[in-house]
């Protein structure tokens, strides 16, 4: 019997340049998603969340100020049904801190879908989401296939935050569709039988 329960969004803001376009993104994403009324959402901010980049060994627990950094955004991707991962194009793949965040976490991205809102240049971002899907089939993650990019990303937003193109709003809402599809479908699936990694 599915659940009526809401689902849990968390969108990840990918980038943490001084002086970034993310918080742009991230706003009209988060908008967007607070259009459907099935998820709540929690905005996943890694400049907020920094995590080391230095690992544990093998089966040795992270270092006790490690522990604390982890414990503001580990519970939280626990939490999390499906996620947006709002990301830039650094040098034709995604920020170094995304990875990180990604590398610190395993079990917490099995068997949930992932959708993709990408800014940058020319390619809007495209390069790097392409790389993101390879790391995330590693993690047992699903990504979905529609994604909302924004090439020449400084002029397609208004002083509002609105994206001035309404195709964007348009692939959002297709994006999100398939995301909530995805979430609902594996949340009802591991309901049933735990996804075995
Ligand atoms: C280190 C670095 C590398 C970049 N490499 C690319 C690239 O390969 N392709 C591209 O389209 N844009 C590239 N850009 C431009 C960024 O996509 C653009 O500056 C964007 O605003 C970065 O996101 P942020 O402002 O949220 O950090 C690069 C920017 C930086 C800082």
């Amino acid at each position: 019997m599915p659940t009526t329960t809401p689902l849990r969004l968390a969108i990840i803001l990918g980038s943490t340049r001084d002086g970034r376009f993310a918080p742009t993104v991230g706003a009209w994403t988060r908008a967007r998603a607070a259009e459907r009324t099935d998820w709540t959402v929690d905005v996943v901010d890694l400049v907020e969340t920094p995590l080391p980049t230095v690992f544990p060994a093998f089966g040795q627990p992270p270092a006790p100020g490690t522990a604390e950094l982890l414990a503001k955004v580990s519970p939280r991707l626990a939490a999390a049904d499906a996620f947006v991962i709002v990301t830039p194009e650094y040098n034709h793949s995604f920020p170094a801190a995304l990875k990180n965040a990604i590398d610190w976490h395993n079990p917490e991205w099995h068997a949930k879908p992932v959708g993709f809102v990408s800014y940058g240049g020319v390619s809007g971002g495209l390069r790097a989401v392409e790389q993101l899907r390879v790391v995330l089939a590693e993690l047992h993650a699903v990504t979905v296939r529609d994604t909302v990019s924004f090439h020449g990303h400084w002029d397609k937003f208004d002083a509002e935050g609105d994206a001035v193109d309404p195709a964007s709003n348009t692939a959002a809402k297709t994006m999100l569709d398939q995301l909530a599809w995805w979430a609902h479908a594996l949340r009802e699936a591991k309901a049933v039988r735990p996804y075995a990694a």
